[in-house]
């Protein structure tokens, strides 16, 4: 059997975030070291302001590092400027943002139809139309994101952020919003998603029953990622995997976690 070289999708490196604000320093992320293999879902927990949406920001390219690097598929998003980084965003990832950042004067079919189209895609509307259908916003093409509630905005960001089937998903807490019975629409949607396109999910939510979904839990406190509150056995051998086998011991320093 042929092991793939393939890198893992995403390597975090030594990494540290800090913000100033006057004289004071919040120290967000510090020397964490993870890798996160193709295909796998990861979630992330932690206390509110313990920096989840401010790590996004980084895989994203939407916050630079002030130590560390990040690399997605083996490319070290220090090296790219801004308009490189927009491109690898159109291309490669779909963001779900907390606050949804929906386009006001835009409809929900224009909103989400807009990625595709940013990408040349064909087909563009249509795709978007079958991807509102899917969260259940068949009847809301063409509202705007005032003329919604919360919970269909949060859908719509979805959809938007899975139309063009990204290799990385971010979605920071994506069922915040939501009832129950949409919510758990919604999850299972998301999963199925992430299964169907092979997409790596980082998934930020406050749901633990939620992030046992996910192929892995990270806890994010005092700056550090911590493996766990659980983790589940892979679901393909560990030699099928991208990055090669699984290390046998977790590294002891470094705060290096196992994929
Ligand atoms: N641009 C900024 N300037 C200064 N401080 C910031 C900035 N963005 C975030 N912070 C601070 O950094 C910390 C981490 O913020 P972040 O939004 O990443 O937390 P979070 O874990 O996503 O929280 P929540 O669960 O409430 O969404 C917080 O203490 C926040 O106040
Ligand atoms: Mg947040």
């Amino acid at each position: 059997m042929s092991v793939s070289t393939s890198p893992p999708l995403i390597q975090l490196q030594q990494l540290g975030l800090h913000y100033t604000l006057g004289s004071s320093r919040i120290d967000v992320l510090r020397d964490v070291t993870v890798n996160v293999a193709a295909g796998q879902s990861v979630a992330v927990a932690g206390p509110s302001g313990s920096g989840k949406t401010s790590l996004l920001l980084l895989l994203a390219g939407l916050e630079r590092p002030a130590a560390g690097r990040v690399l997605l598929e083996g490319t070290d998003l220090a090296g790219l400027g801004r308009d490189a980084l927009a491109d690898l965003r159109r291309d490669r990832v779909g963001i779900i943002f907390q606050s949804f950042h929906l386009l006001p004067s835009l409809t929900a079919l224009d909103n989400v139809a807009l990625p595709l189209q940013i990408a040349g895609r064909p087909q563009a509307f249509e795709a978007a139309r079958q991807m509102l259908q899917r969260v259940g916003l068949g009847e809301r093409l063409h509202h705007h994101p005032s003329q919604m509630s919360g919970g269909e905005q949060q859908r719509v960001a979805i959809a938007r952020a899975l139309v063009h089937r990204p290799r990385l998903l971010l979605a920071d807490e994506p069922t915040g919003n939501l009832d129950d019975t949409t919510g758990a629409l919604v999850r299972d949607l998301l999963f199925e998603l992430q299964r169907e396109s092979g997409a790596t999910l980082v998934l930020v939510t406050h749901d633990l029953a939620f992030a046992a979904r996910c192929d892995r839990v990270l806890y994010l406190r005092e700056a550090q990622l911590h493996e766990g509150l659980h983790e589940r056995a892979p679901a393909r051998p560990a030699e099928d995997r991208p990055h090669g086998p699984a290390q046998p011991h977790p590294p002891q320093a470094g705060h290096a976690l196992p994929v």
